[in-house]
This record gives C-alpha cells, structure tokens and sequence, in this order.
C-alpha cells in the first residue's frame, strides 16, 4: 500500500512532550524521534549518524538533544554540535527534520520534503465552531491493520447497527438509511439527518426532534464530525445540510479523529470526543472517551479479522454494497495522491 508523504500525519499527543524526555513513533514506516527544543516542537529521524543509536534514548539539554550512546549533540534543525574529544564536526553530520504543527492536541508531522509543507492542508474544524467551544478528552488504539481498513469503516457508518449496538446504542435504521455522500476536494462529506426521532434516552425530551451528524472524512485519514439535537422540523428547515448550530436544543458535540499509517500492516487511530459546553460537562465528556474507547475496540476486532483474511487470500476481489459509495469516492482520490507517492 502507498500513502501520500507530503500531507500531515498525527504522529503523537503534544502532552507526551511535556516530560522533557524525547518520543519516538513511527509514521510511514520511519522512526521518529519528537522532543520539545525551547518552546518549539522538533521531528527528526530517530537514528544517530554515529552508529544509528536511538536518538529517543537520548537526552534533551534545553534547545539540544544528545544521544546518549556516545554523547554526540544535535540541534533543534537536525546538525550535530557537539562530538565529544573531537574538534572538526563534518557538515555532512546531520539528520533529516520534519516540519512539525500542533493541532488540537496532537502534533502533525509533514512527511514530505518541510521546504513544502502546506499549512492550508492541516485539517480545520467546521465552520461555526472552535475548539474552545467543547470539553474535549482524548484517547488512541494500536492496530495491527493497515490504515486503510480504518478509513473504509470510518466512511461507513451502516457497520454502527451491528458492530456498535452496544456501545454507542446504534439502531438498525444505520443499515437502512445510507449516509448522503458528497466528494470533496480533500476528501468525501457525509451527512445524516433522522426526522421525528423520540431523541437520545439522557435528553428525556417530551417532544420528538431531529437528530443531525455530519462530517468530513479528508486525506490522508482524518475525521471532522459534528452532531447534535434540534428541535423537529429543523432538518427540512436546513435543506437537509447542516443546521445552524445555534439552533441546538441538546448532545451538540464533537469528534476528531486521525488514522497514522505506521507500517504497511500497522495503524495508530486517535480520537478526540467530547460535548459543547452548553449541553455537557467533565462527567459526560469522561463518558463519551470510555464509550469511544469501547467502540474503537470494537472495530478493531472487526477490522483487524479482515486484515488477517485479507493477507491469507490477497487473489480476493471485493463486493461493494450501497453503503460503499463514500469509500469508493475516498479511495479514488487516495489512488490518485498515491501514485505520486513512494511506497513504504
Ligand atoms: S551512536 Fe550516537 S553517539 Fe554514537
Ligand atoms: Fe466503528
């Protein structure tokens, strides 16, 4: 599998920093090391240009991180500064850098040439909102699948009836009635609106209402959803899009989500959930991560299954349904970032 290196990938929390101590991860298949020199975040390749230590074994000395091997010391722009007993330090001594952002949380490496990183590819929220606006926990699951699983079950809620009627209380009508399916240029939108619902069972509403979820799934595997209660009739009021999110008489929250391919057969998913803070608060916020976690355990089990499947009979040819129309446009367009792309 390809996947396109010149995007932003998640590559870990932003409080894993917080200790001082560098963190390695792996995205793409390259070992990074992060660590905060100063007050900015630095990414660079997690091997020495001595004996290719592991620089995340090493130690961070205030804008420098020394690998602590055989004590060589790098700057935050990947140069060695420092050989100890040595005076004449080649200019060749350096390991390559990642341009680094941080973004609700987390920190998003470019993995293409930095000279090129596009900021206007980092995913936003929706319009309307900010982050601010929620109570927000986070959480992540290690896969043992290719990301690529992850993202086809993310642009297909119909799995919600069958894997999820537990955790997140998902009906049959999920299987019934497929998500509208709009491509973006980044990525697909898909939309849901049920008209005259009784509500979910904690808003104890006397009324019926309609009940709005709506997001964007962008390249190269990141989720942007918002959902929420309005009062009935506000889903025909809207054309059927996204309501005005003033409008919200209950469970307006949030959820971001990002799939890092690590290797060709490995993923790391992480989420973010929680409510606005007009309808919620630390309890309930603390409620939907432990309901995430449970349901992202969920589709692990499911997806990785599938990998395994997958590998034993890679002649398989696949059979879409209906509900597969948001993978498909998805993957079109993967195709065709990918095959700019190098391999892993
Ligand atoms: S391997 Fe890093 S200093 Fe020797
Ligand atoms: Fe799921």
């Amino acid at each position: 599998m390809v996947y396109p290196r010149n995007e932003w990938y998640v590559a870990c929390f932003e409080d894993e920093l917080d200790a001082g101590a560098p963190v390695s991860t792996q995205v793409l298949g390259s070992w990074l090391v992060l660590w905060r020199a100063g007050k900015s975040v630095v990414a660079m390749d997690d091997r020495c240009v001595h004996r290719a230590a592991r620089l995340s074994q090493g130690r961070c000395e205030g804008d420098s991180l020394r690998c602590m091997y055989h004590g060589l010391r790098y700057d935050a722009v990947g140069k060695v500064v420092e050989i100890p007993g040595q005076d004449l330090i080649p200019e060749s001594a350096r390991v390559r850098t990642y341009a680094v952002e941080v973004r609700c949380g987390w920190i998003w490496v470019w993995m293409g040439n930095p000279a090129e990183a596009d900021r206007g590819r980092l995913p936003n929220l929706p319009d309307q909102v900010s982050l601010s606006d929620f109570i927000t926990g986070a959480g992540a699951l290690d896969f043992s699948a290719e990301a690529r699983l992850i993202s086809d079950n993310l642009l297909d809620f119909s799995h919600l009836a069958f894997v999820h009627a537990s955790s997140f209380g998902a009906d049959l009508a999920w299987a019934h009635t497929p998500m509208k399916a709009t491509l973006l240029e980044r990525g697909v939108r898909a939309e849901r609106w049920i008209e005259n619902s009784s509500g979910p069972a904690f808003l104890n509403l006397s009324d019926t209402c309609d009940e709005w979820l709506g997001y964007d799934y962008l390249v190269p595997g990141v989720l942007v959803m918002l959902n929420g209660v309005f009062p009935k009739g506000t889903a025909e009021l809207s054309g059927f899009r996204k309501p005005d999110l003033s409008l919200a008489i209950g469970g307006l929250a949030l959820n971001v989500q990002a799939v890092t391919p690590k290797t060709e057969r490995t993923a790391r998913y992480y989420f973010l959930t929680g409510p606005h803070r007009n309808f919620g608060d630390e309890a309930s916020r603390d409620a939907m991560v432990a309901i995430n976690h449970q349901a992202f355990a969920e589709d692990k089990l499911m997806i990785e299954g599938q990998q395994i499947i997958l590998d034993a009979t890679p002649e398989l040819t696949l059979m879409p349904t209906i509900h597969d129309r948001g993978i498909t446009m998805y993957n079109r367009l993967m195709d065709r970032l990918s095959m700019i792309a190098e391999p892993l």
